[in-house]
């Protein structure tokens, strides 16, 4: 078992450490020369005027930001929905609609359901799946697997950064055949696993520290804008799941609508905060609205602020990329304080890996 785990207490642990190695087979198993390779019908995403995502967990916040990566270069709209929801709803397409369903497993029962509703329209499908020849794989039109290799931990890290690269590149493909200029993109895609191949142990050290000092508090508030607003979900999500210990993510311009209420000394909150304007200093701003209620703050930032009583330094890389070095250390956090509880955090209480129930 330990020599499973390559040396790591935990199999979460080994798995958020193989992040860089994961991400890379992924990337790199649809570039060549600055070209992105896809087995995709070139026709049908030429003419793409609407994507419709759907996932359960962790799949769905990596749909949720690839939607703002989306929006900006392709100027076509992007609906990301929760795949419970979705299959009891009357969905729209347009003439020339994609549909995504994203799963790690491949077996999501309300994933499936929902791939096979959007198929009933005569939507063409696509899935993001990393187990080969899963369900949703063989049911889909086309399949674009991540390569993020086998996750045990019932938590999902590896994959999540895994499912983020390959919605990015197909994003970059449709926008490769509508000729728009995807090379500084492409660039900083491929950048991404030496940066995080190299800030892996620092984050883990410094993270460790934080979650220490936090290992007693009961409740916690995650604050993201833009496609930092679905980390924060997910950071919360991630939190709950192996912790159990209670989390909120919430937009932080909607903080003032309601959860401010809960903020108190007891209750501190993670900022997530890359240094990209307007939305770095709104952010803090922010911020500053919950230090005026005694609220600590854990500031996640390529810039400092001195907001923070905690701060954890990511590596500087362009907004849209944040997320990929962002989620590093929101998923450090949850495993460490789940650790420093004695919680079983491969196999946590009541969760399973894969739904296959509805
Ligand atoms: C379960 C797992 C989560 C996962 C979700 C979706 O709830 O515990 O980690 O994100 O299912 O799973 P999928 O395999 O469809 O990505």
């Amino acid at each position: 078992q330990t020599a499973q785990k390559g040396g790591f207490k935990h199999f979460m642990l080994k798995e958020i450490s193989e992040e860089d190695e994961a991400l890379a087979n992924t990337i790199y198993a649809h570039i060549f020369n600055d070209k992105i390779n896809m087995d995709i019908d070139e026709e049908l995403l030429k003419k793409t005027d609407k994507i419709t995502i759907v996932a359960c967990g962790t799949s769905y916040y990596a749909g949720l930001t690839s939607k703002y990566f989306f929006e900006e270069l392709l100027s076509i709209p992007v609906n990301v929905e929760i795949a419970s929801e979705f299959r009891y709803l009357k969905p729209i397409f347009t003439q020339n609609s994609i549909f995504i369903a994203i799963s790690q497993s491949g077996e999501t029962a309300d994933t499936k359901e929902s791939l096979n509703l959007a198929k009933s329209f005569g939507v063409k499908t696509i899935s993001i799946v990393n187990v080969q020849e899963s369900t949703i794989a063989r049911l889909s039109d086309y399949v674009l697997y991540t390569l993020a290799g086998p996750e045990i931990s019932v938590a999902s890290t590896k994959a999540f950064v895994c499912q983020l690269a390959m919605l990015y590149l197909f994003a970059l493909k449709i926008a490769q055949l509508k000729g728009i200029e995807i090379k500084p993109y492409l660039n900083e895609l491929m950048s991404l696993p030496s940066i995080l191949k190299t800030e892996f142990s620092r984050l883990n050290t410094e993270v460790e520290k934080i979650a220490k000092k936090y290992a007693n508090v009961k409740n916690f508030m995650y604050l993201g804008r833009g496609l930092s607003y679905p980390l924060a979900l997910e950071g919360a999500l991630k939190l709950k799941e192996i912790s159990y210990i209670h989390a909120e993510g919430y937009p932080a311009g909607e903080l003032k609508h309601g959860p401010i209420a809960l903020i108190d000394e007891n209750t501190p909150t993670f900022v997530i905060a890359p240094n990209f304007e307007p939305l770095y200093s709104k952010t803090i701003s922010n911020a500053n609205e919950v230090k005026a209620r005694n609220g600590k703050i854990i500031l996640l930032s390529d810039k400092f602020s001195n907001i923070a009583d905690d701060f954890v330094q990511v590596p500087n890389t362009s907004y849209f990329f944040s997320a990929f070095v962002n989620i590093v250390p929101l998923q450090l956090f949850a495993y460490h304080i789940a650790n420093i509880l004695g919680n079983d955090v491969d196999q946590p209480r009541n969760l399973a890996k894969s739904v296959t129930v509805e």
